[in-house]
């Protein structure tokens, strides 16, 4: 079955190759728009988004995200942050912890659970604002190694406790000849939706899933990889990039949860 929405999610691919035409103020504010109509937990939209203009900004995001260069050279560049601060401000104007305790109920400060769900509010957002720019022609790309340098992003973007950076956006029209490239392929529906319970892969099965990848990607393996496992493992999983990451949320994680 297709119509013309199916038609736009199902196109869609990263674009990192952009042409010089700027992304008119009318097209952000529809792609702004549609995202801020994403759902949300409890309509309580725990995220912000911020617009990096400033071209010095985006050189240094270009480094600090695993040296990146096309995050410099995106006409349109978003920060999507998980925001519990404006609630944390809110709760406080409204003196709810006050009455919490006038109520005999204990009051608290953003815990795990809440960065959790303020993430998903972050992702689903950022994800909604992909398909409206892709609906407008406009490409786009996460960049998730935001994820790394927690204090370096946090002081580069002024960001209080309870703002942690989730993931970058870049967005702009595609380099002609883009988008005659072959999509990349995804593992096939029947490994990756299970009925009722979960299904772990045995191993003809995990073989059968990776054919289509292995087809698609085994001459841009890394040097010393002999499969696919073995090629993303060395290049992506115990590198230094994965390791900084880590390290980051870690702090992120707990910067959050402890109270000062
Ligand atoms: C959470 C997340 C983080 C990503 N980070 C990066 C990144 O840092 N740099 C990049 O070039 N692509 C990044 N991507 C894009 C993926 O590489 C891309 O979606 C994947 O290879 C599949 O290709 P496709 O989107 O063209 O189908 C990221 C995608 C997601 C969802």
């Amino acid at each position: 079955m297709i119509n013309e929405t199916l038609d736009v999610i199902t196109r869609r691919r990263s674009v990192r190759a952009y042409t010089d035409q700027p992304i008119a103020q009318t097209e952000k504010d529809s792609i702004l728009q549609a995202t801020l109509r994403a759902p949300t937990a409890g309509n309580m939209m725990l995220y912000s988004i911020i617009e990096v203009e400033d071209q010095t900004l985006k050189d240094r995001l270009a480094v600090s995200c695993d040296n990146q260069p096309f995050i410099a050279k995106a006409p349109l560049v978003l920060l999507f942050a998980a925001d519990y601060q404006r609630w944390v401000d809110i709760f406080t104007h409204d003196h709810a912890p006050e009455r919490a305790r006038e109520l005999d109920q204990q009051p608290r400060l953003p815990q795990e659970g809440d960065l959790m769900l303020a993430v998903c509010d972050t992702l689903i957002a950022a994800q909604t604002a992909v398909i409206a720019a892709e609906s407008l022609g406009i490409g786009s790309c996460y960049i998730g190694d935001i994820l790394e340098h927690y204090e370096l992003h946090r002081e580069i973007f002024g960001l209080p406790k309870y703002v942690l950076p989730i993931s970058l956006l870049c967005f702009g029209y595609p380099k002609p000849g883009l988008l005659k490239k072959k999509l990349v392929p995804r593992f096939n529906q029947e490994f990756i939706v299970h009925q009722n319970t979960y299904h772990q892969l045995d191993a003809s099965e995990l073989e059968q899933m990776v054919q289509p990848i292995n087809e698609y990607k085994q001459e841009r393996y890394v040097p010393n990889a002999n499969n696919l496992g073995q090629s993303i493992y060395l290049r992506k999983f115990i590198s230094e990039f994965s390791v900084e990451m880590s390290r980051s949320v870690r702090e992120m994680i707990r910067s959050w949860s402890t109270p000062e």
